[in-house]
């Protein structure tokens, strides 16, 4: 990916967390790589708790380079990497400080970036003061999740940025929308015409999506405590998911083709109201257990987290969709933390075969079954049926198998690396538009409301298990169970 593209990058939040460990390490990677990034590009640090560039830098050198390429870290290009960094100490509560970064850029090329990697809380401050100097006018601005905390925060965030930024301005980072399995689902459903044909209601009997995490709350208890699974993940991540895998064939791959099809499928997904909620939708809440030999603390005892806490870290959920494709097809979505594996999937299950000559072993539900496995290794397995060898005709299960790392060694790109290049290069397709992101939460906040009237406690749920037995049994009732893989 060549680019001649220059730029100024500036990234608010520049000691930040997502700073330290994604943004600058993918805007590293895409340096290192050569070709990927013009070489007067420049990256300007927002911050406050550094004095200068001096210390700035410093800071990269202690806390950015211990997460930059795990295979040790070419020094050349690290202080290639380096002159590139300039540093803007700016106090966000204070917007005359402005002053400084408009005069900062006002010599440096390029289109100019501003990367949002703050609070929510902050972005229209920023994008206010921003505009207050002139720095708004031809600029992206890139805007991190969460964005907003329900419908009407959400739509608030958008209408006071949309004042400021046209919408072809606004880059809306969805990450899994970023990561390279992602992509080649796309390339599997629309470069093929193998499954396409069969990816509908006549052939697929249901469909599961795991987004499943090891770790806990880790050290965002606080945020977290206020937000939930259904927000952190569900919301963005596997709604996401969910459209790409339902969506209709695009015109082409430009951006607004692909999300106007995500949005139809957005919209057209059934609502869950009060008379469903019990049978189609679990939360759990995970409590001591154990994760590959280690004991693991209790969600309510995790630091930030409220005592009696009845946030929900684990979600299952049964989608419907209602058109033409998947009417009656359900849609199983599910995501927790603390669980047994870290995995994000998709399985497609197909019919069994109408009527089967070869006896009852044909028949079996499952039989023909497609699993994309997004993390932590991107696989492609499909599942069919073969005569066991010797004398009689008995089917036995068997896959056939695609290890993506076998056939490109390299070349793979991490999900931020590939969003940072988008936004330099001006393309929006990877980046969630806003009426996508307004369907989302119209669908999602009912469930949100349902779960406050009813006031109950989250369904208790061991660490290192695959969540409340609750969600089987959800599952059970349309005659299938979670399909977990081995890795
Ligand atoms: C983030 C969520 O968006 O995605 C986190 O806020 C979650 O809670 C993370 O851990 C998972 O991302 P990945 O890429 O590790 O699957």
């Amino acid at each position: 990916m060549q680019t001649d593209s220059s730029f100024t990058f500036v990234l608010f939040g520049g000691t930040g967390d997502l700073s330290m460990r994604k943004i600058l390490p993918a805007l590293f990677e895409a340096h290192r790589a050569g070709g990927m990034l013009a070489d007067s590009g420049k990256i300007v640090a927002v911050a406050r708790h550094a004095a200068d560039r001096g210390e700035y830098l410093q800071w990269v050198n202690e806390h950015v380079k211990p997460h930059v390429s795990k295979n040790g870290v070419d020094e050349t290009a690290w202080a290639s990497f380096l002159e590139r960094i300039e540093f803007v100490k700016i106090d966000l509560g204070n917007p005359e400080d402005f002053t400084l970064l408009r005069d900062a850029v006002k010599d440096l090329p390029g289109i100019r970036v501003f990367y949002l990697a703050t609070g929510p809380s902050l972005f229209v401050p920023i994008c206010r003061a921003l505009a207050s100097v002139g720095l708004n006018e031809n600029a992206r601005i890139v805007l991190e999740k969460p964005l907003g905390y329900d419908l009407k925060s959400s739509n608030a965030i958008n209408d006071a940025v949309g004042e400021i930024f046209a919408e072809e301005q606004i880059y809306r980072i969805d990450h899994y929308l970023g990561k390279e399995p992602v992509q080649n689902l796309l390339a599997l459903r629309f470069g093929n015409a193998l499954f396409e044909p069969l990816w509908r209601r006549e052939w697929v009997e249901s469909i599961q999506i795991t987004i499943a995490e090891e770790l806990g709350v880790e050290a965002r208890g606080d945020f977290y405590d206020n937000t939930g699974a259904l927000r952190d993940m569900v919301q963005n991540h596997l709604l996401q998911l969910l459209s790409i895998v339902a969506m209709e064939p695009p015109h082409s791959m430009d951006s607004d083709s692909v999300r106007d099809e995500k949005l139809r499928v957005l919209r057209a997904l059934k609502p869950i109201n009060q008379l469903d909620i019990g049978k189609v939708a679990v939360r759990g809440q995970y409590h001591s257990g154990v994760i590959r030999g280690n004991a693991v603390p209790a969600y309510a005892t995790e630091p930030g987290v409220k005592q009696n806490s009845t946030t929900e870290t684990f979600v299952a959920l049964k989608v419907e969709i209602e058109n033409w494709r998947w009417a009656g097809v359900p849609f199983f979505l599910r995501t927790g933390k603390r669980l047994a594996d870290r995995v994000a999937e998709i399985v497609v299950n197909f019919r069994s075969v109408p009527h089967s000559a070869l006896g009852a072993s044909a028949l079996r539900a499952g039989a023909n079954r497609l699993v994309i496995r997004l993390q932590p290794n991107e696989t492609i397995r499909l599942y069919c049926l073969a005569k066991q060898p010797g004398e009689g005709m008995n089917l036995a299960s068997v896959h056939l198998d695609l290890a993506f790392d076998q056939f490109f060694r390299e070349g793979q790109m991490e999900a931020y690396q590939r969003l940072l290049l988008d936004v330099i290069n001006g393309r929006l397709a990877l980046f969630v538009r806003r009426d996508e992101q307004e369907a989302a939460w119209r669908w999602v906040e009912p469930i949100l409301n349902e779960w406050k009237a009813l006031n109950k406690p989250p369904k208790p749920y061991a660490s290192g298990t695959w969540g409340p037995a609750a969600a089987s049994a959800m599952l059970a009732q349309h005659g299938t169970c979670w399909l977990e893989e081995e890795n």
